[in-house]
């Protein structure tokens, strides 16, 4: 039995699986643990379920002694330092594949609600200042037979150009490498939507260079994570007008705090980073976290692990 540290409740029944299994301790509250916190929790664990609001850094890894497997609730893992964990032979999970469907269909919620302007219209409606139709009252813009530019060409982004085609749009993709080249790509676009992973090569990939090169007209969305584009460059964007709007369920800094300048401009969407929230994605999200610790800490490979090369340290 090894001791596990989990650091919040997961939506459904898995967690009962670990615990038949191995002596679990669960964060108690609904706000994550500080580092500290986080430090002292996972003191003696040999098993770790983090979310991705929890910092797995080198230096948390270097004070877990007895630390044998990371399991993080979430495709992305750009809060482990998974070079650290691999110097280790630590191996961390991830879930991917069963948050892909859930995520796409959000970027498409999105895309269409800030280029038909859903939020302003309801408001519209609740502030009692519906009046009577008019021809050019509320207009946006077609997605159907837009060009939208995927800058991601993964999982997620493959699914979100499936759902593309049903509107019979032109669809452009960029890889997370395409960096050189990419303000041109996104200049044809109508839409930009992003759907890399986090990485030192993709932080900020959307700039000032590729704001400034989008249609006035166009929109950009982010459902991948905030640091890919830059914040200070899209307010100006929009406060500007270089480009028609954008629709974000991340943001850099996540939370964005209410009074955060970006929140001022125009045309802006953002809701609190909900890609995979639904019930049967985080019920499975929860499936693969467990099976993934339960693996490793019986001496197995992990049905899904983000830094494989952690196997081939040599022992
Ligand atoms: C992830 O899994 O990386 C998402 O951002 C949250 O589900």
């Amino acid at each position: 039995m090894a001791r596990c540290f989990v650091t919040r409740e997961l939506p459904g029944s898995d967690l009962e699986r670990l615990r038949e299994a191995h002596e679990v301790e669960v964060w108690p509250e609904p706000r994550p643990p500080t580092g500290d916190e986080l430090r002292t929790g996972a003191a003696d664990a040999e098993g770790l379920l983090t979310l991705l609001t929890e910092r797995v850094d080198a230096d948390l890894i270097a004070t877990l002694p007895r630390l044998r497997a990371i399991s993080n609730f979430a495709v992305g893992t750009d809060n482990v330092d998974l070079a650290a964990a691999s110097e280790r032979g630590i191996p961390v999970g991830n879930t991917p594949e069963v948050l892909t469907d859930a995520t796409a269909d959000l970027a498409l919620a999105l895309m269409l609600a800030v280029a038909r302007r859903l939020c302003p219209a309801a408001a519209v409606v609740r502030e009692g200042r519906w009046g009577p139709w008019a021809p050019d009252f509320m207009l946006g813009r077609d997605l159907h037979r837009a060009t939208v530019a995927i800058v991601g060409g993964g999982r997620i982004g493959s699914a979100v150009a499936r759902r593309l085609e049903g509107f019979d749009c032109r669809i452009l993709v960029a890889g997370r490498a395409d960096r050189d080249g990419l303000a041109e790509l996104v200049a044809e676009a109508d839409f930009v939507s992003v759907h890399t992973p986090l990485t030192e090569q993709t932080r900020e990939m959307i700039g000032e260079p590729e704001l400034r090169a989008m249609k006035r007209t166009a929109y950009l969305v982010n459902t991948a994570r905030g640091p890919i584009v830059a914040t200070a460059a899209l307010e100006r964007a929009l406060r500007e007008g270089w480009i028609a709007g954008a629709a974000l369920d991340v943001t850099d800094p996540e939370p964005l705090p209410a009074d955060h300048p970006l929140l001022e401009a125009p045309n802006l969407l953002v809701v609190p980073h909900i890609g995979s929230a639904t019930h049967r994605t985080r019920e499975a999200m929860a499936r693969i976290a467990v099976d993934n610790l339960l693996a490793a800490l019986a001496g197995e490979r992990m049905p899904h692990c983000a830094n494989p090369e952690a196997y081939e340290r040599p022992s």
